[in-house]
């Protein structure tokens, strides 16, 4: 949570920082401010709650310049939304900005006696007030010296007020990443806001510090050695950030996913089958493991909820979905033995991240499906499979679950391959289905009118409820969180033959339910219970596919109906239309629909 950036060249800071939080908002959006090196050698801070624009319009009067600077977009852990808890923080000779959250700072507060000079409710702050206690003219000391009395995680971007045009920087889980070029040195919270100059990069490793300035970056351990980074280079286009010409990012992510999802596939395929050489996850991990366990949160969970089905029923394999941030918790069992998969678009959810290293700590084996190449839950897995999503700027996460689906699928067809379930043909056959989806998914997009008609009968609902059964289940419980996060409506996944072992008291004619049919073993049954709410006055909008006889169309307030793939395969252009329902709902109420209410993008707090 919290995007961060620093930059020292040649360009005027206050755009340039400005631009770059616009772009890094989606990580956090209560309040923004950026500190600069002004033409007169002071640090000058502005800042104020609310969004970017806000502060655009506060520096809009200002006769700030400089070339070097820092700047921040929150999301509120420690203190309310308010002007004195947005950052930057200042405390002696100190200015700085944080992403993480700092677990210790009432003892360090109590420790350093610090209450004085503080001016926020933030755990921020007595960070600054630390570092301060610790300088004596050397910031890189005073760096180290200070997070070691850290407890927690962090990423600091930091000036010193005797250095005002260099910028110092370290982290300790929170990602920060830097580029270098003739244009500038930046460092940022991700790949897309640092690769505006060029796409080579370098994630700053834990607990190194970097100094910048407009002639050089330099990086140091702990020790203070100097070490030399490990240049990656980003795999997506630049400036493939903007809207495109649609109203909001999730609109323009829905409408990629043909694309992205045929890129994610394509280069996996080798003679009709699917191969991961190129990524060197071997045969031998995927037939020896006896167990599998997907560790994700959120949509990415969701993904691995319909990875399950696989499992089960084309592998016969066992395989575990757990909520990452429950998963230590539970004591799980796991052995080497296991495979463990850790699902997520950017990386760096911190849940996810710690269910990963506890699960190799236990001996798994770790694998990893993520967007964002170099990311922290990919350097920390032995295996990572890339989905060639592309940057995914909107909170509600689209195009990332409908990749990550398609790797699920493609891991499944390969291991049904290597363990001999499937012969040549039919693993052939399976991937010859998985290349239609794109095609399908057009056709949900051409139709799409259709579906907006059927948003705007719940834009006044307080409750909705999606039913549904098996793989419709599992596609619905990702329709209903998509809806309740940019919608604010209140919405259920549930399983429609529970209904009635209580929450069918709930359906009245007031409730709207959205009915998803899309497997044949499962229709006859999931249309007895959607009668059995259409019964208690329910308005049924119901998600089919062509070939489904359904009969008795005015029973039903809506029909949608979905191109036909084999069952397995309908999760796909089904999670599209739910995604499209979602996101119309959210645009007619008039929402920021890339930016929902209390969410980030990333989220890099337990
Ligand atoms: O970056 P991740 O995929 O690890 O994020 C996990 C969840 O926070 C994320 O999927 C979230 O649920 C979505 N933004 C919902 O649309």
């Amino acid at each position: 949570m919290c995007g961060i950036i620093g930059y020292t060249g040649n360009k005027d800071v206050t755009g340039m920082l400005l631009d770059t939080l616009e772009m890094l908002e989606y990580r956090g959006y209560d309040s923004a401010g950026i500190a600069l090196c002004d033409t007169d050698g002071k640090i000058r801070v502005v800042k104020c709650a609310g969004r970017v624009k806000g502060l655009r319009n506060l520096l809009e009067d200002s006769h700030i310049k400089g070339n070097s600077g820092m700047g921040h977009t929150r999301w509120a852990t420690h203190g309310g939304v308010t002007d004195q808890n947005a950052h930057p923080h200042r405390y002696g000779h100190i200015t700085l900005v944080h992403n993480g959250i700092i677990e210790n700072y009432k003892e360090l507060n109590d420790k350093y006696q610090l209450q004085d000079m503080l001016c926020s409710e933030t755990d921020t702050e007595v960070v600054a007030g630390v570092i301060n206690h610790f300088y004596n003219g050397d910031p890189i000391d005073a760096i180290r010296r200070s997070v070691m009395k850290l407890k927690g995680t962090f990423a600091l971007v930091i000036m010193f007020d005797d250095f005002p045009d260099t910028i110092f920087a370290i982290r300790n889980v929170s990602p920060i990443v830097v580029s270098s070029s003739e244009k500038g040195n930046i460092l940022a919270s991700d790949v897309a806001a640092v690769c505006q100059f060029s796409k080579d990069y370098f994630v700053l490793p834990e607990l190194h510090t970097i100094m910048m300035n407009r002639e050089s970056v330099k990086l140091y351990d702990l020790s203070g050695e100097i070490v030399e980074p490990e240049i990656l280079t980003a795999d997506w286009e630049l400036g493939q950030n903007g809207k495109g010409g649609f109203p909001f990012y999730m609109e323009k992510e829905i409408m990629e996913q043909p694309e992205v999802i045929q890129k994610t596939i394509e280069g996996r395929i080798l003679d009709g089958l699917p191969c991961f050489t190129e990524e060197e996850v071997t045969d031998d991990v995927l037939r020896d493991c006896n167990r599998i366990c997907v560790v994700a949160c959120g949509t990415a969970m969701h993904a691995g909820l319909v990875g399950q089905v696989l499992a089960h029923s084309v592998l016969g394999i066992h395989m575990d979905v757990e909520l990452a941030s429950e998963f230590m918790y539970a004591d799980p069992v796991i052995d080497d033995q296991t495979l463990v998969i850790a699902i997520s678009q950017s990386g760096e959810t911190i849940d996810t991240l710690e269910a990963l290293k506890y699960a190799k700590r236990a001996g798994a084996i770790t694998l990893s499906i993520i967007n964002v190449r170099g990311a922290s839950i990919a350097r920390e897995s032995d295996y990572v499979i890339y989905t060639y999503a592309g940057p995914e700027v909107a909170v509600a996460s689209t195009k990332a679950y409908t990749t990550q689906l398609a790797v699920l699928y493609l891991l499944t067809a390969r291991m049904a391959f290597v363990r001999g379930i499937l012969c040549e043909d039919d693993v052939k056959t399976f991937i010859l289905e998985l290349q239609q989806t794109p095609w399908a998914i057009r056709q949900v997009i051409q139709k799409r009118d259709q579906i907006h008609k059927m948003a705007r009968r719940v834009l006044d609902a307080r409750d909705t409820f999606m039913i549904g059964r098996g793989l419709d289940y599992s596609i619905l419980l990702e329709g209903s969180l998509k809806l309740k996060e940019i919608s604010y409506i209140h919405s259920e996944a549930y399983a429609s033959g529970e209904l009635k072992h209580g929450t069918i008291a709930l359906i009245t004619d007031k409730t709207p339910v959205v009915a998803m049919v899309t497997q044949k073993r499962l229709k006859d049954k999931e249309m007895s219970n959607i009668r059995e709410v259409c019964a208690r006055g329910a308005k049924v909008m119901l998600f089919t596919r062509e070939s489904f006889e359904i009969g008795g169309i005015d029973e039903w307030s809506e029909v949608f109906e979905l191109p036909d793939l084999e069952d397995l395969f309908m999760v796909l252009p089904a999670s599209v239309a739910l995604q499209l329902f979602a996101y119309y709902v959210s645009a007619d109420k008039g929402f920021d629909v890339d930016k929902p209410r209390n969410l980030a993008k990333v989220v890099t707090v337990e």
